[in-house]
């Protein structure tokens, strides 16, 4: 099965992604994981991509699509995957149909993770992840059972350097002006399905697996 998750910054895609992934047996491809890694690995990738995301600003096309060409080429995507932070602006949905096109696949599902403006600073900025494993929580509505610590193998928690009000609002903007087209690129297709995000997180998950499960 090949999945989309489409929805603003702190809509809920990462936390959804690492679940249903679990469920359905493929992998997760985050381009924002990807562009962190390779900043914490100081690549030319990482060190290009840092002009970016340290601002809130969206990577480059070019560079963006590179990275999922060769990531969908990977053996472990031959039985479906689950694309997160991408597509976001309507030049990476064009290349990404042309990536799967020459692949002879295509995309099942679109699920936007739909949450209003109001709720996504505070989501953002209560967010806390694992040094070690990844795994998002959030200190008011998902908190670790220790503060600071993960829950799944004890790792340090730290606060992601674009989770600042400044540049959070910066990320919103961009968001709006160049992703959210995409809902009608998606929608005329007839490929796009809607779940309210703002449920908690366990019904969000139910609501998401019940819908591909169709
Ligand atoms: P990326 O890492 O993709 O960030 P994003 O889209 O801004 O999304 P987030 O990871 O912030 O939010 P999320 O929806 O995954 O929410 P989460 O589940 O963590 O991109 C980062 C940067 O990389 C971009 O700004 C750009 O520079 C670059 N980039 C990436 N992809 C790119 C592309 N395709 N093109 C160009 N540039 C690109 O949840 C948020 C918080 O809320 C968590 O604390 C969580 O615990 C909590 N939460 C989740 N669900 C709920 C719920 N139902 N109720 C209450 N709290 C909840
Ligand atoms: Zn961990």
């Amino acid at each position: 099965m090949n999945i989309l998750f489409m929805g603003p910054p702190g809509a809920g895609k990462g936390t959804q992604a690492e679940r249903i992934v679990e469920q359905f047996g493929i992998p997760h491809i985050s381009t924002g994981d990807a562009f962190r890694l390779a900043m914490k690995q100081g690549t030319p990738l990482g060190q290009k991509a840092k002009e970016y995301v340290d601002q809130g600003l969206l990577v480059p096309d070019e560079v963006t699509n590179g990275i999922v060409r060769d990531r969908l080429a990977a053996e472990d995507c031959a039985n479906g995957f689950l694309l997160d932070g991408f597509p976001r602006t309507i030049a990476q949905a064009e290349a990404l149909d042309g990536m799967l096109a020459e692949m002879g696949r295509k995309i099942d599902h679109v699920i936007n993770l739909k949450v209003d403006r109001g709720f996504l600073l505070a989501r953002l900025t209560g967010r806390r992840i694992c040094k070690s494993c990844g795994s998002t929580y959030h200190v008011i509505f998902n908190p670790p059972k220790q503060e600071g610590i993960c829950d799944k193998d004890g790792g340090e928690l730290y606060q992601r350097s674009d989770d600042t009000e400044e540049k959070v609002g910066t990320r919103l903007d961009e968001y709006t002006s160049k992703t959210a087209p995409l809902l009608t690129y998606y929608g005329d297709k007839g490929s796009l399905r809607e779940v309210d995000g703002e449920k908690d997180i366990d019904a969000v998950t139910t609501d998401i697996a019940s819908l591909l499960r169709g």
